[in-house]
């Protein structure tokens, strides 16, 4: 069957198109709200649903915009009865149906998107809702499901407990979200006291506040701790919202903030099987200058290079960073039981731990990696199952 719109989604048609206009390059269409919408024609003819121009099964553009007609222009324009849009392309005498609900949806002047992730929502020690808690005897339910995902999203942290204390449970639980993303550690590791060890966190001592692995390119996205063993007295876990502290940061030490954001750190891992260096400023920006991950593996630096002044500026700037990044008020203190499941955004949320006594005991958490966009995907697509099931 042809697919009426060009992806897996449902679009409601919520408002019907009223009225059709050609001009020399667009088709402008009226909708029922007195709304208008300008569609370029090369626009258009890019997303035609016949089989040339798309692949039915992938839902994929066939065509790239170089083999399409150089000059495309309409024939004909009409509504049909149903709502959906009939174009004819003149010169390939090529008639095409466009979907009022998808259209509309993707109006270039003002797409409206069905679906929009939680917004980002910073948090301070003073949040009492943080961590956002989660009953895993319920997690089969999507709906809880969907909310553990949006706070990991929102907050950069969620908590599901009591989940059954198995080694299997993590995986079974964060298959349902996307692949595990493995590293150097493995795709899953074990976070406890050991002999012989490669990193700092498989040891009893205190762990400042810290992202992991800021030595790789893409540096993980969301960190996962699922506790099986917890029979320490102290070995508190900690974490510190590193977007709400760069926003301090900026606000009240825009020097440093500067420093962080421009200036690049070379971080390199020590071990006897791998080297990976990263050279990136602390804090990134994306194209629009808004703040997409903080990277501060502080034990994994390089020396620093440069002039003395840098040097100085450096030491300023992440002794700065450090101060708010293990201050009360933005820390978070809990205790991790057998069964709850930590997921917290590892390019967002620093982590850290009290230090504990071995000799009372086992501290045991099962951890892995799964990169940020896997959640985003994964809340789309519970969205729009619920659009496809008409809920
Ligand atoms: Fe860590």
């Amino acid at each position: 069957m042809t697919p009426v719109v060009p992806d897996f989604d449902h679009y409601p048609i919520v408002h019907l198109p009223t009225a059709l206009q050609i001009t020399a390059d667009a088709l402008v269409v009226t909708w029922d709200d007195g709304a208008e919408s300008t569609f370029p024609l090369l626009w258009l003819r890019e997303y035609s649903l016949d089989p040339v121009t798309f692949n039915h099964q992938t839902r994929e553009q066939n065509l790239a915009v170089i083999d399409l007609p150089n000059n495309v222009s309409l024939s004909a324009a009409s509504i049909a009865a149903d709502g959906m849009i009939q174009v004819t392309f003149e010169s390939e005498g090529l008639t095409s149906s466009y979907h009022p609900g998808w259209l509309r949806t993707h109006c270039p002047q003002n797409p409206t998107p069905q679906y929009t992730l939680p917004d980002r929502v910073l948090w301070s020690a003073k949040d009492g809702s943080v961590p956002p808690r989660f009953d895993g005897r319920n997690i089969a339910d999507n709906a809880v499901f969907e909310g553990w995902l949006g706070a990991m999203r929102a907050y950069g942290v969620g908590l599901i407990e009591q989940l059954p204390v198995a080694p299997g449970t993590l995986e079974t639980v964060i298959d349902r979200i996307g692949p595990i993303r493995a590293t150097n550690f493995g795709r899953l590791y074990d976070v406890e006291n050991k002999a012989d060890t490669n990193s700092n966190a498989y040891t009893a001592q205190p762990l400042r506040a810290h992202t992991d692995l800021a030595t790789r390119e893409y540096q993980p996205g969301i960190q996962f701790f699922f506790c099986m063993a917890n029979e320490v007295r102290q070995g508190a876990s900690i974490l510190s919202d590193g977007f709400a502290i760069a926003e301090r940061i900026r606000q009240d030490h825009p020097e440093q903030y500067a420093f962080l954001t421009d200036h690049p750190v070379m971080f390199v891992n020590k071990d006897k099987d791998s080297e990976y260096r990263y050279e990136v400023p602390i804090f990134e920006t994306d194209y629009r200058g808004n703040l997409t991950t903080v990277r501060f593996t502080y034990w994994l630096r390089a020396p620093m290079t440069g002039d003395i002044t840098t040097i100085k500026r450096f030491h300023e700037a992440t002794s700065l960073l450090h101060h708010y990044a293990d201050h009360t008020d933005f820390q978070i203190r809990f205790r991790l039981a057998p069964g709850d499941l930590v997921g917290f955004d590892n390019r967002r949320v620093f982590h850290g731990r009290d230090g504990f006594d071995p000799s009372e005991g086992a501290r045991w958490f099962r951890g892995c990696y799964l990169e940020r966009e896997e959640i985003e995907s994964r809340l789309r697509v519970l969205d729009r199952n619920k659009r496809l099931a008409g809920v």
